[in-house]
């Protein structure tokens, strides 16, 4: 049984949230209408959900100090890492030390903040189809690792490099020829989250379509957990960043069974507690690259998906209220209310405290939605929010919301 208590109340149920951007926004919103109480933590102030959270903190979250510190003061129920850049083994020695209860587990935060822990877990020791790879840490490393070695055979072209701690395609690019190399592996080193770096090297999967598995981890009535799977949901991504997603994206039915054994695979192992028992309660955002029947597994988010954010119109229950009702214990449903579509609104200025013109227009559009996400500093390539539209069928979707977002016209106050 989940007992929920009073916020601001010596009873209250507690939840820190790590990263406090758009997606931690909607999982706090979530929280707050179950009468959680939130803190939300992110490295700058006024971040998206530190706006509508109970308690606001700032601190550098790949600090293990700063970490500690926060999470022992403030000793919230549940700690929910809503980025990849957070000292994750400081979260799991507080894990082990039964401090807190980290979201999903804090293993699977740790095996997802770069690209190798998830990669090698899911190739290697799970088995399943992803693109060939290979992980270097110098040029010559990526040369040799690309066009083959001592009678090995290499990558190929073309193929895809990124720095192994990067996300929304950061340093990430595509290599044609042997005249690429060069500038590619600059890229990902002035690109790359941390340091000097190591780079994946992937060969390039020319697939039909790409889809995010949102996949739920949730109680059952008998205190088993169960695996949801939602409706597919497409998306179109310009330079590793997403720029639009819609639900349901069409399979094949041999398709689709294979995607859930990918996603159910995957998440059942960043599941397993200390002990190797099943927990590891939340949403998960596995992606995947279909071509006809065959799937590959590319990587997964152990929380809500920025493709997802489409869920705020298509689901009964978006994937920030799954998140938030599977990791208090709580019953969650799946079901598809109506296809939908999203598209990503730009900053398309570098500037703060930016205004934005024309949501009016972007209203007019039917059946829409317009989220903006508060973001205190704007950037050129910066997302500041999103415009959702739901309708009979996802083209009409797709087609309405970009219209919503084109209306939504952000410039310097
Ligand atoms: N091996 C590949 N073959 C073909 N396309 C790829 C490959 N790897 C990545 N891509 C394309 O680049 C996009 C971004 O790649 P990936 O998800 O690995 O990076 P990311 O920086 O984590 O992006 P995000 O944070 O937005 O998910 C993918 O969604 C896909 O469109
Ligand atoms: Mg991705």
């Amino acid at each position: 049984m989940t007992t929920l208590g009073t916020p601001l109340s010596p009873s209250a149920t507690r939840v820190m949230l790590l990263g406090s951007g758009e997606l931690g926004k909607e999982v706090l919103i979530a929280l707050q209408r179950l009468g959680v109480e939130t803190i939300a933590v992110d490295r700058y102030e006024h971040a998206p959900g530190q706006q509508v959270a109970h308690h606001a903190r700032t601190i550098t979250m790949s600090d293990a100090a700063q970490l500690k510190a926060l999470i022992e003061a403030e000793r919230p129920h549940l700690v929910v890492p809503e980025i990849e850049a957070i000292a994750t083994p400081a979260l799991q020695e507080l894990e082990a030390a039964g401090v807190v209860r980290v979201v999903p587990t804090a293993r699977a935060a740790r095996l997802t903040m770069d690209r190798e822990g998830i990669r090698r877990l899911a190739a290697e020791t799970l088995g399943l189809p992803t693109s060939p790879y290979r992980f270097c840490d110098s040029l010559d490393e990526l040369r040799a690792a690309i066009d083959g070695e001592q009678g090995a055979a290499g990558i190929g072209y073309p193929c895809i490099v990124k720095p192994v701690m990067s996300s929304s395609g950061k340093g990430q690019s595509k290599i044609d020829g042997p005249a690429d190399v060069q500038t590619a592996w600059d890229y990902a080193m002035a690109g790359g989250r941390v340091g000097p770096g190591r780079v994946i090297v992937e060969g390039f999967i020319d697939f039909d379509y790409e889809i995010t598995q949102l996949t739920v981890r949730a109680r059952g009535a008998s205190g088993e957990i169960e695996t949801h799977f939602c409706d597919p949901i497409g998306h179109v991504q310009v330079s590793g960043d997403y720029v639009e997603s819609w639900q349901p994206h069409p399979m094949t039915p041999a398709a689709q069974a294979e995607s859930r054994r990918v996603a159910k695979a995957v998440t059942d192992n960043l599941g397993q507690g200390l002990d190797g028992e099943p927990s590891g309660l939340g949403l998960y955002g596995v992606e995947l690259f279909v071509k006809g029947d065959q799937v590959w597994f590319s990587e997964v988010s152990p929380r809500p998906h920025d493709t997802g954010m489409v869920t705020m119109v298509t689901q009964w229950q978006n994937e920030f209220e799954l998140h938030a009702r599977a990791i208090l214990g709580l019953p969650v449903s799946t079901a598809l209310k109506s296809p939908g579509a999203s598209a990503v609104i730009y900053g398309g200025v570098d500037a703060t405290g930016i205004v934005f013109d024309g949501v009016d227009e972007a209203l007019r559009v039917p059946n829409s939605e317009v989220r903006l996400f508060g973001k205190p500093e704007s950037f050129v390539k910066r997302r500041m929010g999103v415009a959702l539209v739901h309708d009979a069928d996802v083209d009409t979707a797709r087609t309405q919301a970009k219209l919503a977002a084109s209306k939504v016209k952000p410039r310097t106050a």
